[in-house]
């Protein structure tokens, strides 16, 4: 595939430094056959929208076979496609089409775990103790005399504990196996070799299909302490299921890999990890090409806050060479114009409950302020399907339609993520909103989504997703928003947010109450309404102007 590249497509092999990326939740984006969940070839159908809104990659959530126990996060096979969502021949035709339109293609890499369907599981479990089968993952005897209990109590990211136990073939009960997620996600052993194998044959298998890059999935957590000692008990600090030094030898063999091909593949980490210094190292030239900035995005909207891990982000990466990455909001966590609506506008996974009020309007506003200040910051921009919309987290999902094992293994009391994930609407006054044709799509789309749907706003010049286009059509045309260099304006007070890229782009978003006026300069791009060369608050501006004086001590 690397000798037939189309004209247009650029042949730069630094894409990933400063690309546009639009990450598809598959099931939620277009149902091209109308059984209520999306699809490949609904994807298909809807490359020219991603090629309008002017996105330069497409990350795909995991398309694999998989019962879903965890939104498609535990796979039963690496190397296909789930009916749900087509056939191997459907994703190869999607690349090569998407390509066509100068978008690449990332895919979503599950290392950590796969499904307790997955055969190497099914076969651990009938060969039993001891058996060689078993050492791919990691079964334990429990504690105490009958073994009843947890061979540690390591905590689960789904809450609750990381162990489950078996039960033998006379019915009676057996060793635990390791899930640092759902039971039907047991966790891989990366001491053995079949396993280190096994991945990068997947990784060869895709990128031999076209595949651009690969996003990893929990890729700080693949390897684990064999001491099996609790959080804060190892000598040298070390935590036995985090960050764990032996990880940065898997990615530098990965990288390897990746740089095999004529065009090098790019490979992206799904890193949390609250020590940025230990998270840039995962970004060393030998290691991954990026991570995701999720301390940018968990923050709350406030200046001071933003500010600093502006600064922090820009200072761990320098070092190690690596872009940054500026990311509002993924799969995971709550649309940003619910969450910056709240009095609360940071993010946690532990504070999500029902009935946290917002205010929408005010939500809209800021999360147009933020998406111009995450596009003129340097590096890469990642865009969530739905968020060029304005789409708000739904929160009244009625509850026995929801299907996110975080909801349940919080006990009822976390809404869970599926408000984020709600089919797209694309036309038309009522659901399903064009997203199928008559079918029932899986999760119900509120009933209010008319006039967010693409076909109004596509006709809105003030639209979310207006706002979005021109945002992207004008990055992508600034030299200076994509490779120019990053300095903070002088001379704005504590609440205004205000930098310069290059030598004459400048971005201002006032988050306080007074209006602040703005430099001499060409307006190219505005959030909201300005007055008489006045900011009003919770908007942002684009100014093409040399003359705003830059702090030369703090170029973050
Ligand atoms: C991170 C993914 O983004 C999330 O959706 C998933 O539940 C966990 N990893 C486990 O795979």
């Amino acid at each position: 595939m690397d000798e037939a590249v189309p004209v247009r497509f650029t042949q730069d092999a630094e894409w990933w430094r400063s690309a546009v990326i639009y990450q598809v939740y598959v099931r939620s984006f277009a149902d091209g056959d109308d059984d209520g969940i999306g699809d490949l070839r609904g994807v298909r159908e809807r490359l020219p929208y991603l090629a309008e809104l002017g996105v330069d990659a497409l990350w795909f959530n995991p398309w694999y076979p998989s019962p879903f126990a965890d939104g498609g996060y535990d796979i039963v096979d690496y190397r296909s496609i789930h009916p749900w969502f087509g056939s191997l021949e459907d994703a190869e035709a999607l690349i090569a089409e998407a390509r066509e339109l100068s978008i690449r293609t990332i895919i979503d890499v599950v290392p950590n775990h796969i499904s307790d369907q997955h055969p190497w599981f099914q076969e651990a479990l009938a060969a039993g103790p001891g058996a060689p089968a078993r050492e791919r993952f990691w079964f334990h005897p429990g504690k105490g005399e009958d073994g009843a209990t947890i061979p540690t109590r390591w905590v689960s990211s789904f809450q609750g504990s990381t162990w489950t136990r078996t039960t033998t073939a006379e019915g009676t009960p057996g060793e635990w196996y390791l899930h640092l997620f759902t039971p039907e996600q047991p966790d891989l052993n990366w001491n053995h070799p079949d396993v280190r194998r096994e991945h990068e044959e997947i990784l060869r298998f895709w990128f031999d299909r076209g595949v651009a890059g690969v996003r990893i999935d929990s890729a700080a957590l693949l390897v684990k302490d064999p001491e099996l000692l609790e959080v804060g008990e190892s000598a040298d600090g070390s935590h036995p299921i985090q960050d764990r030094d032996e990880l940065h030898d898997i990615y530098r063999s990965w990288r390897s890999v990746a740089d095999g091909y004529p065009e090098p593949r790019v490979l992206v980490g799904e890193i949390w990890l609250d020590d940025v210094d230990r998270f840039a190292a995962y970004l060393r030239p030998d290691e991954l090409h990026t991570a995701f900035n999720f301390d940018f995005m968990t923050r709350p909207y406030l200046a001071a806050s933003l500010r600093e891990s502006i600064d922090r982000t820009l200072r761990a990466h320098a070092p190690v060479s690596a872009p940054s990455t500026w990311v509002l909001s993924n799969h995971d966590v709550t649309r940003p114009v619910t969450r910056y609506g709240r009095e609360k506008s940071g993010f946690a996974f532990l504070d999500k409950r029902f009935g946290t009020p917002t205010d929408l309007a005010l939500g809209t506003r800021r999360a147009r302020a933020m998406s111009l200040v995450v596009a003129a910051l340097p590096g890469c921009l990642y865009i969530y399907q739905g968020d060029e919309l304005g789409l708000p987290e739904v929160e009244d999902l009625p509850l026995e339609r929801i299907e996110d094992p975080m909801h349940y293994r919080s006990g009822g009391v976390d809404p869970g993520r599926d408000g984020c994930r709600v089919p797209l609407p694309w036309s038309g006054g009522l659901p399903p909103y064009g997203f199928s044709e008559l079918a029932e799509p899986w999760l119900p789309q509120p009933d209010d989504w008319g006039s967010r749907t693409v076909a109004a706003q596509a006709s809105d010049p003030h639209s979310m997703l207006a706002l979005y286009r021109r945002t992207l059509a004008a990055r992508r045309s600034s030299d200076a928003l994509r490779h120019g260099d990053f300095a903070w304006l002088t001379g704005f007070s504590a609440d205004v947010l205000a930098f310069r890229r290059g030598d004459d782009m400048v971005c201002i978003l006032n988050m306080g109450e007074t209006p602040v006026p703005l430099p001499a300069g060409d307006v190219v791009i505005a959030s909201g309404p300005l007055s008489d060369d006045l900011l009003p608050r919770d908007t942002a501006v684009w100014l093409q102007t040399a003359s705003a004086p830059v702090d030369a001590e703090n170029q973050g």
